[in-house]
């Protein structure tokens, strides 16, 4: 897209910065640095890892563009920024596990690495200072946080993602465990939006089932970046 200029900013992540642009329709989404888990409690900055996951996530966007689901994504601009449609987001996070990790396994008591056959679906409320608790439809439908048709599209294009996102990780000898995505409105449909990133989800090899994800940085496993690079690499990203 032609003479797009990033404007002010608009919201700070913990991750990334959304800046205005000179179209109303769009805005820039700036990849930082900052790396944080358990609900920003624990923050540090990384080298490159902004660059790395502005690339992965515009590699896999245009890939799901590619499998028929639509997301925000326009394009990249540069190493750390790309532009994306502005959507009006609900507040709510989408989580599909084909193998149990994380809080799953806490909730549940649940030895990591079980597969989930079918995979399974949770919804979780956006909220750091309540600690992202897991919430069910009628919550979102509730406190208005999303439609009843809305609530059944994050649904089935979460699994969307997972039938062509699993195959592509598997094709490149990694198990995608799980992930986190995010969707908003944009004139009345409904695109995935925010960011698909070694940041979000958790990604093993097949063989060593090594840890290449942000699980590196939440359980102080070391080479975070040189993890997310090395994902990159097999999927043909960088
Ligand atoms: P969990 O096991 O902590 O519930 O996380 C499940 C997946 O969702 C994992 O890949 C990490 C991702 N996720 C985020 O990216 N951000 C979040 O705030 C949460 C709760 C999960
Ligand atoms: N992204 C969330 C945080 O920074 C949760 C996580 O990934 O652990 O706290």
């Amino acid at each position: 897209m032609e003479n797009i200029e990033k404007g002010n900013l608009l919201t700070t992540g913990k991750a990334k910065s959304l800046y205005e642009s000179n179209n109303p329709d769009f805005l820039v989404m700036h990849y930082r640095d900052d790396t944080s888990a358990f609900d920003g409690k624990k923050i540090e900055s990384l080298d490159g890892k902004g660059t790395i996951n502005n690339k992965f996530n515009g590699f896999i966007m245009e890939y799901l563009e590619s499998e028929g689901i639509a997301t925000h994504f326009v394009e990249l601009i540069n190493e750390t920024d790309s532009l994306v449609k502005r959507l009006d987001m609900a507040p709510v996070e989408c989580v599909v596990r084909n193998v149990a990790a994380g809080s799953i396994c806490k909730r549940l008591g649940l030895e990591e690495g079980i597969d989930l056959n079918p995979p399974t679906f949770e919804f979780f409320y956006k909220d750091d200072d309540l600690g992202d608790p897991m919430i069910n439809e009628y919550h979102i439908k509730s406190f208005g946080w999303a439609t009843e048709e809305q609530v059944e599209q994050m649904q089935v294009k979460t699994f969307e993602v997972n039938t062509a996102l699993k195959k592509l990780f598997s094709n490149s000898g990694m198990i995608l465990v799980d992930y986190k995505l995010e969707f908003g409105d944009y004139k009345g449909e409904l695109l995935l939006g925010d960011e698909f990133t070694p940041d979000g989800c958790r990604v093993w090899d097949v063989e060593t089932r090594e840890k290449l994800d942000k699980d590196r940085f939440r359980q102080g496993l070391g080479d975070v970046v040189e993890s997310y690079q090395i994902m990159a690499k097999r999927l043909g990203v960088i």
